[in-house]
């Protein structure tokens, strides 16, 4: 979610992202990893992957994907480029000798017989065209027969999160000719189009001499929207009774999916999604509570739980554009008929990894309930090794909230890796396993605490009367309470170092961390609470900045119930205080504030660290840094002191290594008013895809008839399409000597 929503947004969003109530103890930090798919097939796939590898690098001098072709010398430097210069220009910036061109924005078609998009509000039709604010982002390689490929360097598909949409006060004001509706009811009209452009989208993407080009005739190209039919809910939850609604009276599946965010990619060759901040699309009647059963009643705690309370208007108010059924399911109002009879349960279908198989569009979504429910950021697989259970790290970002891991009942099965039916092998490893959450402890070690109805602490919480695992699922927050997991500075992304298996979670800011705060006091995990000032006037308090956390496991690997961690590295300005807000020694070339998206490339091993950031762009637009990170335990502790109410309060926490001019450089910058998300490659790692997300967003709506007043005009002024409006959109990085991105 962007970090710099409008004033009346805000209010809804920050009953998403501030939710946590519970009384834990946040002395002990939490933290989830993802192994990335990536350090996946490089292990277990790796004999087969090189070899084929080594095919292409060879081939790819001669293949497409390169601006000029010219052999990659075999003694390139990692983060040999110049580094970028922060910037407040509307432009993309790259290192001297790198080039980007925009490849998929905002409407752009995915049928042959789509119109061009018009870019000033008139457009229609989005069940066929790019959805917005484009985020997470997989690579699916093609052959030239057109079957699904490790090794294909100049044709694949990208898999495509459109997370949501700009606005102000309801209304997504860039797509409505005169910026729409604020007010409520609103226009079905309008409704239509903004329940499209939300979702996932699957498109071909070329590269013909040189030149990456979408596919918008390709049969692979497909939409999930907010509203498409047949999602299947999988998992223990599958059937509960917390599922039944009026379109699945047996509580089997629901429409659409919704605010994706982060991504995933299994060993298997299926796309996940994460659902992150799906609450606030929904409302609920002030006198809801009542009719649920009063403030006690279970549905009204996990309903508060997650952001939902009674009287909140959602975001969009898409359930008052009518009476049909695709509208009246965001109100979720209890009525006095059966559940089958309305949407109370609605919401409980939300907040899922939804796991898709992209190659092929007839295969039906699953919402992965095993891995249970909250507000999904990416989701990491851990190492991959035949005969083991395998692990995947999750975040929960809302301030406060926890980092996860399942590990599956199935152990790793070699031939999966190249299966008949992908989408069923999913149904394999992810519907069954063990969901922990995670506690940090101030020595540097952690705990993964399993989320079992059989935990007593779980069985007989206080809080809320859970029913079965199902109900543990559905409800995980409310079980990582239960267990005293530690409340993180909203986690983000993870990925899984491929050169070590060690996890690393980005904690993007936490503006409730407070020194006298008793349920959110600075922890060893979440040390640092300062003041950071912006504009010369505003002061922001808390974590602005972030940090980026690492775990390394247990012996045991994958399944492993502890382990170790440290800080890699905190984010901060390069001129704040070294001893208590700079803890890595940022320089200018390094700084950066709210990392968020973070994915390890399985070509350079180089970790992509992407910045959603509200904090310092009074100084930079969003950024992209490239870093070579050490290991857990490279650096050294860190006591901090704070003057507290009670006295003084000492933090012990551990940061790695300081990471040097040559291990940590700022790559790119994006243009105003937008955060860079999303990253994937081509499997040579020449050809580098990244996300620009809601360029533009501080545009006022009352500003919609004058382009001059938009605070963005990208990527109309990098010559891509029509209109002046702003669009997210993809953007493709080559090296103009032919080499790999961040060499
Ligand atoms: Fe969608 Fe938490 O970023
Ligand atoms: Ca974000
Ligand atoms: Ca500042
Ligand atoms: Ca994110």
């Amino acid at each position: 979610m962007n970090a710099r929503t409008p004033v009346d947004l805000q209010t809804s969003l920050k009953m998403d992202e501030d939710s946590n109530q519970s009384s834990n103890p946040s002395f002990d930090a939490v933290l989830s990893a993802r192994l990335s798919r990536r350090g996946l097939l490089r292990g277990s796939v790796g004999t087969v992957g090189t070899a084929m590898l080594g095919g292409v690098a060879l081939t790819a001098c001669g293949g497409g994907d390169d601006a000029v072709i010219t052999p990659v010398t075999p003694t390139e430097t990692l983060l040999g480029f110049d580094a970028v210069a922060k910037s407040l220009a509307d432009v993309v910036v790259v290192p001297p000798g790198y080039s980007t061109s925009v490849l998929y924005a905002l409407g752009d078609p995915l049928t042959a017989t789509t119109p061009a998009y018009k870019n000033d509000g008139t457009d229609t039709d989005f069940e066929n065209r790019a959805g917005d604010h484009h985020d997470g982002m997989e690579w699916f390689g093609l052959d030239t027969a057109g079957k699904p490929s490790l090794t294909s360097t100049d044709r694949g598909l990208l898999a495509m999160n459109h997370e949501a949409t700009t606005d102000e006060t309801r209304s997504s004001f860039f797509l409505h000719a005169d910026g729409g509706t604020t007010t409520l009811p609103r226009p079905a009209s309008e409704v239509d189009k903004e329940t499209a452009i939300h979702g996932i989208s699957v498109v071909e993407v070329k590269s013909t001499s040189g030149k990456w080009a979408t596919v918008p005739a390709s049969a692979f190209n497909f939409r999930l929207t907010s509203l498409s039919e047949n999602i299947q809910l999988t998992g223990p939850a599958r059937g509960n009774s917390l599922m039944v609604t009026k379109y699945s009276n047996d509580g089997t599946k629901t429409r659409g999916t919704l605010n994706n965010c982060g991504t995933g990619k299994t060993p298997w060759g299926t796309f996940l999604t994460g659902e992150e901040n799906w609450a606030g699309y929904f409302t609920r009647s002030a006198t809801d509570d009542t009719t649920r059963g009063g403030a006690t009643a279970k549905s009204v705690v996990a309903l508060k739980r997650y952001g939902r309370n009674a009287g909140s208007g959602s975001r969009h108010g898409w359930e008052s554009a009518g009476t049909a059924d695709k509208y009246a399911r965001w109100d979720i109002s209890q009525g006095t008929g059966a559940a089958t009879d309305d949407y109370r349960n609605e919401i409980n279908t939300f907040g899922y990894i939804v796991e898709i198989d992209a190659y092929d569009k007839t295969k039906t979504a699953r919402k992965r309930t095993a891995l249970g429910r909250f507000a999904h950021e990416s989701a990491a697989f851990g190492k991959l090794v035949v005969g083991q259970p395998l692990a995947v790290y999750m975040g929960d970002d809302s301030r406060g909230e926890y980092i996860y891991k399942f590990v599956s009942t199935k152990t790793w099965v070699a031939a999966d890796a190249n299966p008949t039916d992908r989408i069923t092998t999913g149904d394999t490893y992810l519907d069954a396993g063990k969901l922990y959450a995670a506690k940090f402890n101030s020595d540097g070690t952690g705990d993964w605490i399993e989320l079992s109805i059989s935990n007593t602490l779980i069985a007989n919480f206080a809080t809320y009367d859970f029913a079965d695992q199902a109900d543990v699922l559905v409800n995980a927050r409310l079980a990582a309470d239960a267990v005293g997991a530690t409340k993180m500075d909203r986690p983000e992304w993870c990925s899984t170092n491929v050169a070590n298996g060690e996890i690393y979670f980005t904690l993007t800011n936490n503006s409730n961390r407070a020194v006298n705060s008793a349920t959110m006091p600075p922890d060893s995990a979440n040390p640092r609470v300062y003041a950071d000032i912006k504009n010369g006037t505003s002061t922001q308090n808390g974590n602005p900045n972030g940090h980026v956390l690492r775990v390394k496991e247990g012996t045991v690997g994958n399944a492993a119930t502890g382990f170790s961690w440290d800080v890699y590295v905190f984010g901060a300005e390069s001129s704040a205080a070294p001893g208590t807000v700079n803890l890595s020694s940022l320089t200018d070339d390094q700084d950066f504030s709210s990392p968020d998206g973070l994915v390890f490339s399985p070509a350079t091993g180089i970790m992509w660290i992407q910045t959603d950031d509200g904090a310092y762009t009074d100084v930079s637009n969003c950024m992209m840094v490239a870093a070579l990170p050490g290991t857990v335990g490279d650096g050294a502790k860190k006591t901090l002191t704070y003057a507290a109410t009670a006295g003084t309060l000492t933090v012990d926490t551990y940061v790695g290594k300081a990471p040097g001019a040559d291990n940590l450089k700022r790559f790119l910058v994006g243009p105003k008013a937008c955060e860079i998300t999303g990253l994937c490659e081509t499997p040579d790692g020449k050809a580098m895809f990244i996300n620009v997300q809601h360029p533009g967003e501080t545009t006022a709506q009352a500003d919609i008839a004058d382009a001059t007043k938009y605070t963005s005009q990208w990527p109309s002024n990098a010559g891509y399409g029509a209109g002046k409006r702003p669009r997210s959109a993809t953007i493709v990085i080559t090296k103009n000597d032919g080499g790999r991105i961040g060499s």
